[in-house]
């Protein structure tokens, strides 16, 4: 049993005060490769911004859940590393779906948990969700927990239908749970094809997805004021990318995201914490695919890899700055 303060890691409760009372969100960037934790760790030093480090079940079968867990603890030694000398980083299991799996996460360092029963009837959802937040709060781990179901495909979670959250339900829901903070579903998705063409509309050239639905944010906000809100499945999809990889011998069709101005609204509102995975695997598959295609007689991972991390760690920052704007909001600078 390892608790996540001895290894410099921090839970999400004071940073999502911070965030819902400052107008920004904080990024939540799942990980599985040592390339994407540094790129993080990079982007979250240069901008000087709280980071959530996120690992799926996915995550943890491919890459095993303790080197996952020695990788954030290197990610704090790392930023130290470069010059950061309070970092804010935290582990946090993404759709964690049974007790057993947020408990070992728990003991073995992480410092926040998503239970996400969100696929069970509402009693079932918050008795589980309620047994994780009696664990967790033992040790000061946060815990997000979900209602609503958001559609798409996400390593081992997917759903073919989303039905979005009814705010005549959360006051009961976070009352007697006891969450720390709340994923909603309000119109994004898991994935890189969140919407159909059909489903879009063409402005100049461009297929843009209908809006979230705003008014049940709103609504959400009304009932629990100050509570903080998660969006999950919030990648833009950008188009740069989605053209790189089909330029150079990929075939990803009709791939789309959520416009950043949506996330940009959003990040101004109680949401203070939004997920962002398919961003950073486009980011990477776009580097190594045009690096490869240049340079047909590279072999070293090395070679490939160099421009992978450095085109997450842009992508990475640009989220920070442009999109989430939790840049300059370490608690010490
Ligand atoms: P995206 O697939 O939109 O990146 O969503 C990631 C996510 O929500 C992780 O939980």
């Amino acid at each position: 049993m390892v608790n996540y303060k001895d290894l410099g890691l921090v839970n999400t409760r004071e940073m999502f005060k911070r965030a819902v009372a400052g107008g920004y969100a904080i990024p939540a960037f799942n990980f599985n490769t040592m390339e994407q934790m540094q790129a993080i760790v990079q982007a979250a030093v240069e901008t000087k911004s709280p980071v959530i480090m996120q690992v799926s079940k996915g995550a943890r079968n491919y890459a095993n859940a303790s080197i996952l867990r020695y990788m954030a603890e290197g990610a704090v030694a790392y930023a130290k590393e470069l010059g950061c000398e309070h970092p804010e980083i935290v582990l946090h299991l993404d759709h964690g779906d049974s007790f057993e799996l947020c408990k070992d996460c728990i003991d073995m360092g992480f410092s926040s948990v998503m239970i996400d029963g969100s696929h069970l009837p509402y009693e079932e959802n918050i008795a589980l969700a309620k047994k994780v937040v009696d664990y967790a709060h033992q040790f000061d781990v946060t815990v997000e927990a979900e209602l609503g179901v958001l559609a798409g495909v996400e390593d081992e979670v997917s759903a073919a239908e989303s039905h979005y959250t009814k705010p005549e339900e959360v006051i009961d829901f976070a009352t007697r749970t006891g969450c720390d903070s709340l994923a909603i579903s309000i119109g994004t998705s898991h994935g890189a094809h969140k919407f159909t063409p059909e489903q879009c509309t063409l402005v100049n050239g461009v297929l843009v997805p209908p809006p979230l639905a705003f008014d049940i944010l709103a609504e959400i906000e009304k009932k629990l004021p100050g509570f903080p809100i998660v969006l999950h499945g919030s990648s833009s999809v950008p188009m740069d990318e989605v053209n790189t990889i089909n330029q150079y011998g990929g075939k990803l069709d009709a791939a789309i995201g959520i416009p950043e101005d949506q996330l940009r609204k959003a990040s101004k509102s109680a949401v203070c914490k939004i997920n962002i995975d398919s961003d950073s695997r486009l980011a990477m598959t776009a580097a190594i695919r045009k690096h490869l295609a240049e340079h047909p007689g590279d072999f070293d991972p090395r070679q490939y890899l160099k421009p992978a991390r450095e085109n997450m760690k842009k992508m990475y920052i640009h989220k920070i700055v442009n999109v989430l704007g939790s840049d300059g909001k370490l608690a010490i600078q």
